[in-house]
């Protein structure tokens, strides 16, 4: 895997595959299991103060362009989550993101003082899920004075690098990356899911998931991704970890190519097992050597498209 390697906030990596939060729920086997088939690094779902049960069956569907989902952060609380997480790092020292998710800063400074008694690498502020609407309102993620006023807040109490994961749904993704940037991101996350979309039931007449919306994963929205973390690559210094319907080698070199610095792959295990990431770091490596790429590093960026002046009012 040597071509592979690489680091990222000072940590050595050994793939740039990440798994990303939820996708394997919260258990250390799932984290474990992800790591040993190949991913470099490893997310946990999104950790709340309590534990929740999220939202009633069915939480999750696939449709012709990828999956729609509505878990509603299910999750076993901070404490028994970050036990789990305890226990990985047993085992596996390949680096862990301890994903957490609150909707006030003071929440998240708790949260976060949790994190900082754990075997954890990295703090993921998931300010993006698009399904809990009904119960918070509009995303965080949203709104770049909100971003900014909880990173500045953890940054100054956390122990590890904070990443902030951002929503693809938004007209102004630079201005909120540059806020998070500026308040003191380590690392930007890019994308949640899209949306919130809806399914039909024909026979019922009624959306499919119980929550009648939720996010879009999947090949449709490999586009979206692409290009908002090009955009945010044209616009910030601080790494970004891209995903958004990663599926073959393929898939994560374009990424990579956008401005990611390291690439999760979700809803692609739906589709390929557990053994994507393997297969995804193989199909990488063939690519690579077809190109004369030695290494991560010499695969080129895209030429930046968007400049911090024409697209960010920051800027201005
Ligand atoms: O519904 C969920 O638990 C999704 C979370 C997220 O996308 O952040």
């Amino acid at each position: 895997m040597e071509m592979l390697r690489t680091e990222f906030l000072g940590k050595k990596v050994s793939s740039p595959l990440v798994l990303p939060a939820g996708v394997m729920g919260m258990s250390f086997s799932g984290l474990h299991f992800s790591a040993i088939s190949g991913a470099g690094v490893v997310t946990s779902k999104s950790l709340t103060l309590n534990s929740r049960t999220g939202h009633k069956g069915p939480v999750i569907a696939e449709f012709e362009g990828g999956f729609i989902n509505a878990m509603g952060l299910c999750n076993p609380g901070i404490e028994e989550g970050l036990a789990e997480i305890n226990e990985f790092k047993k085992v596996c020292d390949k680096p862990v993101i301890v994903s957490v998710f609150a909707t006030s800063t003071d929440d998240f400074i708790k949260l976060t003082k949790y994190v900082n008694t754990s075997k954890g690498d990295f703090l993921e502020l998931n300010l993006s899920c698009p399904n809990v609407f009904d119960e918070f309102g509009i995303p965080l993620a949203a709104s770049k004075e909100k971003v900014a006023e909880i990173i500045a807040s953890v940054k100054k109490i956390s122990k590890l690098p904070i990443i902030a994961k951002l929503s693809p749904n938004v007209y102004n993704i630079s201005e909120i990356a540059l806020s998070a940037e500026k308040a003191g991101a380590d690392a930007l996350c890019l994308i949640n899911t899209v949306g919130p979309g809806m399914l039909i039931d024909k026979k019922m007449v009624k959306p499919i998931l119980s929550n009648r919306t939720g996010g879009l994963s999947g090949p449709c929205v490999k586009p979206i991704a692409l290009r908002l973390v090009h955009e945010v690559y044209s616009c910030v210094n601080i790494p970004i970890i891209g995903m958004g319907g990663i599926t073959y080698g393929d898939d994560a070199i374009e990424i990579i190519m956008a401005g990611a610095t390291l690439v999760g792959v979700g809803t692609a295990v739906h589709y390929r097992g557990i053994e994507v990431f393997s297969k995804i770091n193989e199909e990488m490596k063939i690519f690579m050597k077809e190109e004369n790429y030695a290494n991560l590093n010499e695969i080129p960026k895209l030429e930046k498209l968007w400049t911090k002046d024409s697209h960010c009012q920051l800027q201005k």
